[in-house]
């Protein structure tokens, strides 16, 4: 069994495995993290492998130290008006659940990035996480702990029933605090663009940085899918086939109802959508967040995903959320998740 609690033990014998270029999942604040020493080619072509993770779609690099950015980035190619922006988004979001991207600096070898120029950096806000980055070498690429394109794991039993013992080490860390993913931002160019939705609120990067952030470039979305191969459709999804709805709509249910599963939004639209769609006898529903309440929704999204596809349930119908904060990345994952 390749799965320890952490401790500072367990941490010890992570960092151990990643020096020597292994892979051990971690626990951090958005989902579990598939970790590798950013350094070592050998060990990132493993993450890929284990992962069954294209090789065209680029890796984040984790570090537990501002100190160690210039280590994995190259600052020297960022214009004044850049460094400042970073630097106002570390000291702000830093640690925390936001991926900036940035030149990369030489010695980040090319499988890492995909081959391109840049690097995804990110300063997880998880102690184990960062214990285990710093005693192995101070920069960890890290993939979400998942088979590609498959729900994103928030405990480390989902890396265990994903990825097994293809990982040298599972480090047992508790629920994720905020269950999804990082958001990532590109501020290199004249407009500061996400590429991909998630823990840190779009509402809040515009306050600190006193401008819009565009998510869009129009109707045509392909030109994202390039810019961040995460953000490839089809993925984050469950076995199930899930189809994503507004709380206005009625949907077409199957007769019987007997092999779908429900998720909804929060307890009120629950109700309202329950009586509409007349579906007493579906398999299993489920609430994100009995309240309404953003945060905790999101912290249930890919647990109440993984329990569902448990159920055995072939068709799930998903509520949207509100589209604001967080709820842009619920959102982005549900619809992502739609097969
Ligand atoms: O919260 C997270 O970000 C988690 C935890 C483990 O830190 N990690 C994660 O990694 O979600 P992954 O590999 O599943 O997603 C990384 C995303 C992908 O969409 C990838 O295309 C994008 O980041 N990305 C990485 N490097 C990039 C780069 N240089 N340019 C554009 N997008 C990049
Ligand atoms: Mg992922």
């Amino acid at each position: 069994m390749n799965v320890l609690p952490v401790s500072q033990e367990s941490i010890q014998k992570g960092a151990k495995i990643i020096k020597s270029g292994g892979l051990v999942a971690f626990p951090t604040e958005t989902v579990y993290g598939l970790g590798a020493d950013a350094f070592n080619p050998m060990a990132l072509a493993k993450v890929f492998e284990v992962k069954g993770r294209p090789r065209f779609d680029p890796l984040i690099v984790h570090i537990a130290a501002i100190e160690t950015l210039e280590k994995v980035a190259d600052l020297s190619r960022l214009s004044d008006d850049t460094r400042k922006k970073l630097f106002l988004l570390a000291q702000k979001f830093w640690p925390g659940p936001l991926s900036i991207i940035l030149p990369k600096n030489e010695k980040i070898p090319d499988l890492a990035t995909a081959g391109l120029s840049t690097a995804a950096i990110r300063f997880p806000d998880n102690e184990a996480a960062q214990k285990l980055i710093a005693l192995s070498t101070g920069a960890v690429a890290a993939p979400s702990a998942n088979p590609f394109g498959a729900l994103s794991p928030t405990k480390a039993e989902h890396v265990r029933q994903g990825l097994g013992e293809k990982v040298d080490l599972i480090l047992d860390g508790g629920a994720a605090r905020i269950g999804v993913e990082s958001t990532v931002l590109d501020i290199s160019g004249e407009s500061i663009k996400i590429l991909r939705p998630g823990g840190t609120p779009r509402e809040a990067i515009e306050e600190i940085l006193q401008v819009s952030v565009d998510r869009e470039h129009g109707a045509d979305k392909s030109e994202y899918e390039l810019l961040s191969p995460g953000m490839l459709k089809s993925h984050y999804a469950p076995h199930a086939s899930l189809s994503v709805h507004t709380d206005k709509e009625i949907v077409q249910i199957p007769n019987e109802g007997s092999s779908c599963a429900f998720l909804f939004f929060d307890d009120k639209t629950k109700d309202e959508w329950f009586i509409k769609q007349n579906q007493k006898n579906a398999l299993i529903f489920k609430v994100l967040s009995k309240t309404g309440n953003l945060t905790e929704a999101a912290s249930n999204l890919f647990e109440m995903l993984h329990e569902i596809d448990e159920s055995g349930a072939e068709k799930i119908f998903a509520q949207e959320a509100p589209n604001h904060g967080i709820g842009e990345a619920i959102n982005d994952r549900l619809r992502r998740g739609a097969n």
